[in-house]
């Protein structure tokens, strides 16, 4: 009888479990990333070990190419950074603008950078990369991406790998309130037709992807690595490479260097080695920033320039460094009589006049605001606009020795006549929107006699007919929409297939080889691009 019970009340609590595995499959969501499993602290590290292939930077493009290429070859992460989950503001939507302006500690996932020309800026440092702080609109590039960026593309691989992404971390948005008045508005000022949501470069107006669940919850490419095969990759975090290690191998490959491995420190400042072994390589996925940086302190740059600098050359590449571009965002923000949601950017306006228009609603913390008339938690709308494809380019320079240290860079906004008129042109777009009824909710019935925007900021030139005004105008208000691309571009610094050339195995895979910012925002196409060489690569070797 006593047994009986026994056997009873096993059979209960088995129910019991049966019940909550059924029932609770979304407590999923909120488990730890699989990816944890193979992260470790490179404090950890031996200080010397040898893999197939070496990523130099776990962002955007690092991720899924390190991923890929585990399926078959022993594969190595090292990011200097550490690890987002857990993070609250760098994990969720409304927490962008926190996490972007918390660069107090040394250590903040995102490291904040000023350009020569006084422009505020930021990179990421945290496994995933800027995909890790960004503001995660995705959408794909435009057709002549591909032609232009001079990269060995398959189209078909492309596709393939912009799907691979999309399936893991990319999410269809519930539009908010601003967004959907910024879609009417740009429908009503002519940037037609309508696409709808869509991941495609189209011209129109569409609601594009994002990388925020419907929770607001972040993905990044760190979410990417948990589907590598986790037999096959170690990342490091707290590991930042302090240079390439060079060595010319004149049995093999003539009288040619080639890299042959990395030199990484960790928190406690312990030097640790990581080399390749057999037909490995070592990947830079630094950064348009980073990737540039280390090669000119591996001595791989300008000769002269390197010699001025101490640091012994080993192979002279006069472009690294040399043409850095960023897109020059210039907007206008409005108070709303009426409150707003929160929204990061939803909609794109993709225009043929040489600007991209997009939109944000943000809940502004009261320390930010110096008008004392403002209500406490006050929302602002931002409406802006991307100039495509700028022709002003600048440079990278060394500030230090030290890796940790940010290079100094000038991007020389506006140098060429061509991105003012963009820009011009742009401003002009933003005026014909407000114009529209669609704005009319976000006047102010009683403001200098009735129907005004109540402007933070500078507000569009009254006479929008001058165009040395607007152009003024587009000098006086420029900041980042952090799409900074260059540096190592392709033809210059790398071949198609991203070789560095003049030295064995050694890529460059991420934005410092673009000359075009791929698409209205390039997350998308990093991801593709670390993805599609992956794949590339593993067909080669088979
Ligand atoms: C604030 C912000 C908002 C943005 N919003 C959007 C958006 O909404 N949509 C969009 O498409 N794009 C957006 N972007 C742009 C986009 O995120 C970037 O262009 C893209 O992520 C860059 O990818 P990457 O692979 O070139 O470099 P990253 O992703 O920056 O990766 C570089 C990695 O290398 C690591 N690293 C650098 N040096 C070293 C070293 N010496 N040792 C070890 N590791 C190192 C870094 O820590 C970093 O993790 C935004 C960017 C920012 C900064
Ligand atoms: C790495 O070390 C830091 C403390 O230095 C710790 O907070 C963190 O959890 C460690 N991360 C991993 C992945 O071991
Ligand atoms: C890739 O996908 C796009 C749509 O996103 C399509 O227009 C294009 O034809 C596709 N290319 C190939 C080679 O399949
Ligand atoms: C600016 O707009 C005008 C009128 O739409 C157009 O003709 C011109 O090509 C545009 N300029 C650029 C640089 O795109």
């Amino acid at each position: 009888m006593v047994k009986n019970l026994g056997f009873c009340s096993l059979w209960y609590w088995f129910l019991i479990i049966i019940v909550v595995h059924i029932f609770l499959p979304k407590a999923h969501s909120q488990e730890s990333p699989s990816y944890l499993g193979f992260v470790s602290n490179a404090t950890e590290f031996p200080s010397e070990d040898y893999y197939d292939y070496i990523i130099v930077g776990g962002g955007t493009a690092g991720c899924p190419l390190a991923t890929t290429l585990s399926e078959k070859y022993r594969v190595l992460v090292l990011e200097r950074g550490g690890v987002p989950y857990g993070m609250r503001n760098l994990m969720t939507q409304d927490g962008f603008l926190t996490a972007l302006t918390d660069v107090d500690a040394n250590d903040s996932p995102a490291q904040a950078f000023i350009s020569e020309e006084g422009v505020p800026n930021a990179r990421g440092r945290v496994l995933g990369g800027s995909s890790a702080i960004n503001a995660g609109f995705y959408s794909r590039a435009d057709q002549e991406f591909y032609a232009k960026s001079g990269i060995d593309w398959d189209l078909n691989l492309v596709n393939q790998s912009y799907e691979w992404v999309e399936s893991a971390i990319v999410f269809r948005p519930e539009l908010k309130n601003w967004q959907s008045v910024v879609r009417d508005g740009l429908l009503e000022a002519g940037v037609d037709p309508y696409n709808g949501f869509s991941l495609d470069h189209e011209v129109g107006t569409k609601v594009g992807g994002s990388t925020f669940d419907s929770n607001g919850r972040r993905y990044s490419a760190a979410d990417l690595l948990s589907y590598a095969n986790p037999a096959n990759i170690i990342v490091a975090v707290h590991a930042t490479v302090e240079r390439v290690l060079l060595a010319s191998s004149t049995a093999y490959y003539g009288s040619k260097q080639a890299a042959i491995g990395v030199v990484f420190r960790d928190r406690l400042g312990q030097y640790h080695h990581a080399m390749v072994r057999g037909r490995g390589e070592i990947f830079l996925c630094a950064g348009a920033l980073g990737s540039p940086h280390l090669l000119l302190l591996s001595g791989i740059g300008p000769r002269p320039y390197l010699s001025s600098w101490g640091i012994p050359a080993v192979h002279h590449l006069p472009y690294v460094g040399q043409f850095m571009y960023d897109n020059p965002r210039n907007s206008i923000t409005i108070v709303p009589p009426i409150p707003l949601d929160h929204s990061l950017i939803q909609v794109v306006g993709i225009t043929s006049s040489g600007a991209y228009l997009e939109a944000a609603s943000n809940i502004i913390h009261p320390a930010f605001v110096t008008d004392p008339s403002f209500p406490m938690h006050l929302t602002v709308a931002t409406l802006m606009e991307k100039i495509i494809g700028p022709l002003s380019f600048g440079s990278l320079r060394l500030a230090s020795t030290d890796v940790s240290m940010n290079p100094i860079v000038r991007f020389n906004y506006f140098s060429s006549p061509a991105d003012l008129q963009k820009c011009v042109n742009g401003t002009r777009m933003i005026a014909e929107v407000l114009r529209t009824r669609s704005m009319e909710d976000f006047r102010f019935p009683q403001l200098f006699g009735g129907g005004a925007f109540r402007y933070v900021g500078p507000a569009l030139p009254a006479d929008m007919s001058d165009d040395s005004l607007l152009g003024n105008f587009c000098r006086r208000t420029v900041s980042t929409i952090w799409h900074y691309h260059g540096g190592c571009l392709v033809g210059k610094v790398v071949d198609p297939k991203l070789r560095v050339i003049g030295i064995e195995s050694l890529r460059v895979v991420d934005g410092s080889v673009f000359t075009l910012s791929p698409g209205t925002n390039p997350q998308a196409s990093l991801l593709m691009l670390g993805r599609h060489l992956g794949l590339q690569i593993l067909r080669e070797r088979l």
